[in-house]
């Protein structure tokens, strides 16, 4: 059947004056001024657990805006349990019927819900109204619309048949269940990370990241209202070992639907490794892990397009995108002109309290992320080999706030310019105009990353053999622009190398990997 065609979500620009800004002004009042109690949520019951944790905001962490309980043992079985009691009905359901679901879940969160999670996104990660609009409003709607479409497209994939024979695939959810663990830095990854496996027919364990659950939560609760059936999709804010010892090794996971750190997903691939023979199917692992991304410039690049990418890609949302510019190799010809650029430019950003619009950058997620950008921002201050340009001062006094830093350095293997940093960090290479195929070897090699990378330049030659150069470097490559803001059904999203198994997040690849098909021939 046809579905409605869908069409990417319209962004509000909150600018002063309109009625937008206000209404969601109203909203973050409303959430500043109460705390929510943050049930595990198991087969449609809320259970609290006598394990109660905090939600801060981290721009003010002594401010609390709800209180979670933690799932233990007991719940992530349960969990488990209803999954697998919900799988038959929720597997069943006429595919229309699962659609209209997340459709309409879609339109909540577009419609009557869009300031509720903006702001519990603006408060509880500390994005910005237009950073939480993109993530929270605009990508959320849009993985829920086009991920019914990609679901639709999956079905419609159907086998040739011979005279006489009637060949058919039809496309099983997979055999157990799936589990997914969502990180903190988008509030759209952690509703599609269950949801993508829910849309193919799947139940799920969702175990978000401890610092994004009160949007997580409300995501939670609107598909409730949409009219998602119990136990499809578990609710278990929980500790990773926990899930691991758990859910991950749990005979019956057959799918695992996960966005965050490489390190986590290498532990997870290797559990899953010595578990192998006990699981009844091989476990699907889909991961988008860690990014070391890269803005390259050519000589013929325009150096006021290098530095809005730069500031933009490296501090939009501190840095904390898996796709943030992060290093940067600029032709001594240009430096000059982007050097001043980029101080400029950086000298304008204010960063503080989310609730203050003119702020356009808050604080860092936590206590470990902020103690951790810091020490790097310390090690380039304490290196004969690197100079702090922008920034390079932080405090938590209230908030885990980082200024936008930048460093340049006369090492291209430099520990900033290959770590993943997560932050408000940039590190810049100068590198001489005839060095350029020694410096695509370090843009190629200098990091075990591949996720998104950007080349700048205005000689089409140049272009061409750039991106044939970088052809490995990145899944998601772009010429002349920002290596940030990817979306739904315009860049599917995602890398290889140590950045993940390059599933593409919205897009008819990742719907794949959450069925089984069986083929079915029959005669005439
Ligand atoms: N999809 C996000 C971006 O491209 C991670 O910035």
């Amino acid at each position: 059947f046809k579905i409605p065609s869908p069409k990417n979500e319209p962004g509000n620009t909150y600018a002063p004056g309109t009625k937008e800004r206000a209404s969601l002004k109203a909203e973050l009042e409303r959430q500043s001024n109460t705390v929510v109690e943050i049930p595990v949520i198991i087969n449609g019951q809320n259970i609290t657990t006598d394990k109660v944790k905090q939600v801060v905001m981290p721009h003010n962490h002594q401010h609390v805006l709800a209180n979670y309980s933690e799932a233990g043992e007991k719940e992530l079985r349960d969990a488990v349990e209803a999954a697998m009691a919900a799988k038959e009905s929720w597997a069943n359901m006429p595919w229309e019927h699962r659609a209209a679901i997340f459709l309409k879940a879609a339109d909540l969160i577009s419609g009557p819900y869009r300031d509720l999670i903006n702001s519990a996104t603006m408060l509880g990660q500390s994005k910005t109204a237009i950073q939480a609009e993109i993530d929270a409003a605009q990508e959320l709607a849009d993985f829920l619309r086009f991920g019914v479409d990609y679901a639709n497209q999956v079905y419609q994939i159907q086998p040739d048949s011979m005279k006489n024979v009637w060949n058919r695939t039809d496309y099983r959810p997979l055999d157990g269940f799936v589990l997914a663990i969502s990180p903190f830095n988008f509030t759209a990854i952690g509703g599609n990370l269950p949801s993508a496996p829910a849309m193919m027919g799947n139940v799920v364990v969702w175990k978000p990241a401890s610092t994004a659950i009160l949007a997580n939560y409300y995501f939670m609760r609107i598909l409730e209202e949409a009219g998602l059936p119990k136990g499809v999709i578990n609710f278990v804010p929980s500790r990773g070992s926990q899930v691991s010892d758990i859910v991950l090794t749990d005979p019956r996971m057959s799918g695992f639907h996960f966005t965050g750190s490489t390190a986590t997903f290498q532990t997870i691939w290797k559990t899953v490794g010595e578990n192998i023979a006990n699981y009844k199917s091989y476990p699907r692992l889909v991961g988008e892990t860690g990014g070391k991304d890269f803005v390259f410039a050519h000589e013929s690049a325009q150096a006021d397009k290098v530095v809005a990418a730069l500031v933009r890609g490296a501090f939009e949302y501190q840095g904390q995108k898996c796709s943030a510019a992060s290093r940067a190799y600029i032709p001594a010809s240009l430096w000059e002109t982007v050097k001043d650029g980029v101080v400029e430019e950086v000298a304008k950003i204010k960063v503080g309290d989310v609730r203050d619009f003119r702020n356009f950058m808050g604080a860092v997620i936590d206590k470990p992320a902020f103690d951790s950008i810091a020490n790097y921002i310390d090690y380039a201050k304490e290196s004969e080999e690197a100079e702090i340009i922008a920034g390079g001062t932080y405090d938590d006094s209230v908030g885990y706030f980082i200024q936008p830093t930048i460093i340049v350095t006369t090492n291209p293997n430099f520990k900033t310019m290959t770590e993943e940093i997560f932050g408000p960090v940039l590190t810049i290479y100068v590198y001489e105009n005839d060095n350029l195929e020694d410096t695509l070897d370090l843009v190629d090699t200098a990091s075990m990353y591949a996720l998104t990378g950007s080349i700048f330049a205005q000689d089409r030659q140049a272009i061409v053999h750039l991106e044939n150069r970088l052809s490995g470097a990145a899944g998601n490559f772009y010429i002349n622009d920002k290596p940030t803001g990817a979306m739904i059904n315009q860049q599917p999203f995602g890398g290889s190398r140590g950045s993940g198994t390059n599933d593409k997040a919205g897009s008819v690849f990742n719907m794949i990997r959450w069925t089984t098909p069986r083929v079915i021939k029959e005669n005439f």
